[in-house]
């Protein structure tokens, strides 16, 4: 079974984006293995830093090099997106051997899609993606998921995917599985 990988890009226990996963994870269920990335000792990036690897970036480019496609659960930090998930981003575009940094790195030719929950900003956040993701070399597939957080969120934490938000996950899981095989 294809291997997915998911990548929530906010850290926050109850996070909006997770909730968007979960209802992922039910689309995919039975056609494809999800898990998902725990990225969060990863470092803020530096050079020096990278000539002896730490532990937590070769956890995470072994995950994603085993994954067959990567599914990003990405917030909207002030229209743009959240360093932590630049950051993230920054790390595993590195090439693998730093002799040759224009090398292959973890997610190079990776088919990789990316959804949201936000009340504003989601257009410019998914326009960087679209811009971003290519450059470092992965295959941007499907229509991106944007949705609303539900006013009751607000105040009991309970994201509400609404019956257009689950049609679109349908149609974005299609095309990520379609990319795969
Ligand atoms: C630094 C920062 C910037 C934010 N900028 C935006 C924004 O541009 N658009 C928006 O809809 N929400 C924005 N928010 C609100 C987040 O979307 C909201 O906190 C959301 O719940 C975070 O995602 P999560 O629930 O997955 O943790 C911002 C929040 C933070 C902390």
């Amino acid at each position: 079974m294809s291997k997915v990988l998911f990548i929530v890009g906010s850290l926050r226990q109850g996070s909006f984006k997770h909730q968007l996963a979960e209802e992922a994870e039910k689309v995919l269920a039975g056609r494809a293995e999800v898990s998902y990335l725990d990225w969060s000792q990863v470092p803020v990036f530096s050079q020096d830093l990278e000539q002896s690897t730490p532990a937590a970036v070769t956890k995470v480019r072994e995950e994603v090099l085993a994954a067959d496609a990567i599914w990003i659960f990405s917030p909207v930090y002030n229209f743009s997106i959240p360093g932590s998930v630049k950051n993230l981003l920054d790390w595993l575009s590195r090439a693998l051997d730093l002799s040759d940094t224009r090398g292959v790195s973890a997610i190079n030719e990776k088919i990789v899609t990316v959804s949201s929950v936000a009340n504003a900003g989601q257009d410019q956040l998914f326009a960087i993606f679209n811009d971003l993701l290519p450059f470092i070399r992965t295959t941007v597939v499907g229509e991106f998921t944007q949705s609303r957080v539900n006013d009751s969120a607000w105040a009991d934490g309970q994201f509400i995917a609404s019956q257009e938000t689950l049609s679109s996950l349908a149609a974005q899981a299609d095309a990520l599985l379609t990319a795969i095989n």
